[in-house]
């Protein structure tokens, strides 16, 4: 795996990993979902191919985080940049989305999941934002877990919105601009209300944000892992919580130890 210390490398090898019993999970774990076209690709089939396979992971993940205690998990699903990809791509990505979206509802419900989308919904196709309403809605009694899920996000859109809106608010008088803090620009972002994430992981190798919560990673703990999203299944999951276990959190401070 990349972006592990060494310490993390030694730590675990293949298989169910050392210390899989004994995990503190993250309140919030974010994922950057790669690499469904790359192992599509591998298998001489089309992308969609991948991304279909993307959904098992979808569900395993989302289970395992909940099984383990983790509160909040966001999903990156679709880019405010995705929209670049071939039109047949896009199509089959929203078909799925769709199709996610009518048949695991139910089942979000039953084990207590409450769905939350952040990004820009008013480019999705109407049917979909109509899913995604209703979704939101079927399991808003959802306590044991929050899935968010990332659809038509930017996180560089999202703050340029935010300012929008509080320089509207200054301009009218609502507010002065000491009041244009830190906690203020959160509470206008599509995610004001998630804690920021404590993990943000990506799969298959590439060691970038592309544009996924800018203002909210601040202090997020990064780890890349090699395998393809299709691969990444509940042991992986464990495996990048032992890692994240063995970070150390300062936020710019000391150590009281060592202080
Ligand atoms: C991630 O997999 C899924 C989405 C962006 C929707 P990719 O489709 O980016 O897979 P690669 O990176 O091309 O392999
Ligand atoms: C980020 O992956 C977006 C999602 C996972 C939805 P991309 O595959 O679109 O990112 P780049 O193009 O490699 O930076
Ligand atoms: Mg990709």
């Amino acid at each position: 795996m990349l972006g592990f210390t060494s310490k993390e490398k030694t730590k675990y090898s293949e298989g169910i990993p050392e210390g899989a019993d004994d995990l503190t999970p993250p309140q919030h774990i974010a994922i950057i979902m790669d690499g469904n076209g790359r192992w599509a690709t591998k298998r001489g089939l089309p992308r969609i191919a991948g991304h279909k396979r993307g959904l098992n992971s979808v569900r395993k993940v989302t289970r395992e985080a909940k099984a383990l205690g983790v509160k909040y998990l966001t999903l990156f699903a679709f880019s405010t940049e995705n929209w670049l990809r071939p039109r047949e791509e896009v199509h089959g990505l929203m078909d799925l989305f769709r199709f996610y979206m009518r048949r695991e509802c139910k089942t979000l419900v039953a084990e207590g999941v409450r769905i939350k989308f952040i990004g820009d919904p008013s480019e999705m196709p109407e049917d979909i934002q109509k899913l995604m309403i209703e979704a939101e809605e079927l399991t808003s009694d959802g306590e044991v877990m929050t899935l968010v899920v990332a659809l038509n996000y930017g996180s560089r859109a999202e703050i340029v919105r935010a300012a929008a809106r509080l320089s509207e608010r200054v301009a009218a008088g609502e507010i002065s601009s000491e009041d244009v803090t830190e906690e203020a620009i959160s509470a206008e972002l599509t995610t004001s209300g998630i804690p920021d994430p404590d993990l943000i992981l990506r799969t298959s190798g590439e060691q970038r944000l592309s544009n996924f919560l800018l203002w909210q990673a601040a202090y997020t703990e990064f780890l890349f892992v090699d395998k393809h999203w299709p691969d990444f299944d509940q042991t992986s999951l464990q495996q990048a919580i032992i890692a994240y276990n063995n970070r150390d959190r300062r936020f710019g401070a000391v150590k009281e130890a060592s202080a």
